[in-house]
C-alpha cells in the first residue's frame, strides 16, 4: 500500500522589524482606519538588509526539522514555494539545501504566488504517496517588501515577509495530506503580476523608469474572484476525501484580507471559530502565511493530533487550491535535532566543497595544458 505523507514537522521565522499602519502613513497617503476597514491589518514584518528569502527559509526549516527530530541529511526532496526569489536561477532551495547541509535532497523551487504553499504541500506529499522518497522539506518563503512599490498604496499596505516550513515524512497509517485541489486560470495573469526582470521584459533602463519590476495588482478584481473560489476549493477538497463540511476541525485561509476570508466561510456556512486568522499581525505574508498561521494554531492549542484542517489560498497566476490534512506530529522516537550545530557544520562543508572544487579547477587545468 502507498504511504501516507504526515507533517511531522513545522517552523516559521518572520523579521524582527515591524511596520505598523502608522509607520505606513508617512511614506504614502493612507491611513491606520483606512487599512484596518479593508483588509484587517494592523501590522506587517519587514526584512532588514541582511535578511533574505533565503535566510527567513532557513530559519524556519530548521525550526520544522528541530520539531520532527529530523536531520537534513535524512531529507530526500526540498521544494520552495516563492515568488521572491534570491535570484531567477539557482533556486532559493538549492541555497536552503546548502546552508542546512542537507546532503542527500535535491531541491528545486516552485511559483504558484500565493497558493505556491498548497501546490508545493501537494506534490511533496504526492512524491511520498508514489513511494520514490521518505522525508520531504516543504517551504514557503516571500521578502515581498523587496518587490513592492513603496509610493503605492494599492498594494505596499499589504504584504510582509516570512517562512513557514513542513517537514513530511512517509507512513502507513491513513492520515497526512488525504485530499488536495490545485487550480489555474492563466486569462487573469495581468490581475496580479510583475511585469519586467523575466525573458519577456529583461531588465532595462526603460523597465525601471516605467516602474515595471515592481507588484501591479487589479484589487477589486482579485478581491472577487478570491471570495468566489476559496469556498469552491474548501467544497472540493471535502470531497474529494470523502468527508463533509461538519467533518472539518479548522481551516487555515491564506491570510490576504479579513473580508475574503469572512465572505467565504459566510457562503460556506462556518462560523469565524472553526478558522485561523493572524493577519493582522503580519499582512499578507503571500505562500508563507498558511504555515505561518499553522505554527500559530499549534502554539495557541487550536490544532491538535487527529483534528482534520484545511489549507486553502488563492494567488497570481491566477491559482488557487487547497489540501486537506489530518494533523499529526512528530514520529516516535525523534532524535534530537541541534540548528545551531547544523547550521555550522553545513557552513564548514560548503566553504570546504568550495575550496575543493577551486583545487580540482586547477589541478585539471594544470592536466590539460600538460596535454
Ligand atoms: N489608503 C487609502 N486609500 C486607498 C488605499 C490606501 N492604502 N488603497 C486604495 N485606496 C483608495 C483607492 O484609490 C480608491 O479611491 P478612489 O475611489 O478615489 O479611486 C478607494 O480607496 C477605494 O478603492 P477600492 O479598490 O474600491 O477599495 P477596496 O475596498 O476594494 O479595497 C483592497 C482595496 C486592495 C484592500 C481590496 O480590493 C483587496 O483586498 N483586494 C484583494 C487584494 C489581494 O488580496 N491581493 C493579494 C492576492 S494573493
Amino acid at each position: 500500500m502507498s504511504p501516507y505523507a504526515h507533517i511531522t514537522g513545522w517552523g516559521m521565522a518572520v523579521p524582527e522589524r515591524v511596520m505598523t499602519n502608522d509607520d505606513l502613513a508617512k511614506l504614502v497617503d493612507t491611513s491606520d482606519e483606512w487599512i484596518q476597514s479593508r483588509t484587517g491589518i494592523q501590522q506587517r514584518h519587514i526584512a532588514s538588509d541582511e535578511e533574505s528569502t533565503a535566510s527567513l527559509a532557513v530559519q524556519a526549516s530548521l525550526n520544522a526539522l528541530e520539531v520532527a527530530g529530523l536531520h537534513p541529511n535524512d531529507l530526500n526532496l526540498i521544494i520552495c514555494s516563492t515568488s521572491s526569489p534570491e535570484h531567477i536561477f539557482p533556486a532559493t532551495a538549492c541555497l536552503v539545501q546548502d546552508r542546512i547541509g542537507a546532503t542527500n535532497a535535491g531541491a528545486f523551487d516552485l511559483l504558484a504566488a500565493c497558493t505556491g504553499f498548497i501546490f508545493a504541500l501537494n506534490m511533496g506529499a504526492q512524491a511520498i504517496r508514489s513511494g520514490s522518497v521518505r522525508n520531504v522539506l516543504v517551504i514557503g518563503a516571500e521578502t515581498l517588501s523587496r518587490l513592492v512599490d513603496w509610493t503605492d498604496r494599492n498594494t505596499c499596505v499589504l504584504f510582509g515577509d516570512g517562512a513557514g516550513a513542513f517537514v513530511l515524512q512517509a507512513g502507513p497509517q491513513r492520515s497526512g495530506v488525504l485530499s488536495a485541489v490545485m487550480r489555474s486560470d492563466g486569462s487573469g495573469g495581468d490581475l496580479l503580476n510583475l511585469p519586467a526582470g523575466g525573458s519577456r521584459l529583461p531588465a532595462s533602463e526603460e523597465t525601471v523608469k516605467q516602474r515595471l519590476h515592481y507588484i501591479q495588482m487589479n484589487g477589486r478584481e482579485v478581491f472577487r474572484f478570491a471570495t468566489r473560489v476559496m469556498a469552491q476549493a474548501t467544497e472540493q477538497v471535502v470531497q474529494a476525501a470523502n468527508l463533509t463540511l461538519q467533518d472539518i476541525d479548522l481551516i487555515v485561509p491564506h491570510q490576504a484580507n479579513q473580508r475574503i476570508i469572512e465572505a467565504s466561510l459566510r457562503s460556506l456556512k462556518i462560523s469565524m471559530d472553526r478558522c485561523v486568522i493572524n493577519l493582522e499581525r503580519y499582512g499578507n505574508t503571500s505562500t508563507a502565511s498558511i504555515p505561518i498561521a499553522t505554527c500559530e494554531a499549534i502554539q495557541n492549542g487550536r490544532l491538535k493530533a487527529g483534528d482534520k484542517v484545511v489549507f486553502v489560498g488563492f494567488g497570481a497566476g491566477l491559482t488557487w487550491g487547497a489540501a486537506l490534512v489530518q494533523w499529526g506530529g512528530p514520529f516516535p522516537g525523534v532524535r534530537q535535532v541541534l540548528p545551531f550545530r547544523f547550521r555550522l557544520y553545513a557552513r564548514f562543508r560548503s566553504l570546504a566543497r568550495r575550496i575543493l572544487r577551486r583545487l580540482d579547477a586547477l589541478v585539471l587545468g594544470r592536466y590539460r595544458e600538460d596535454l
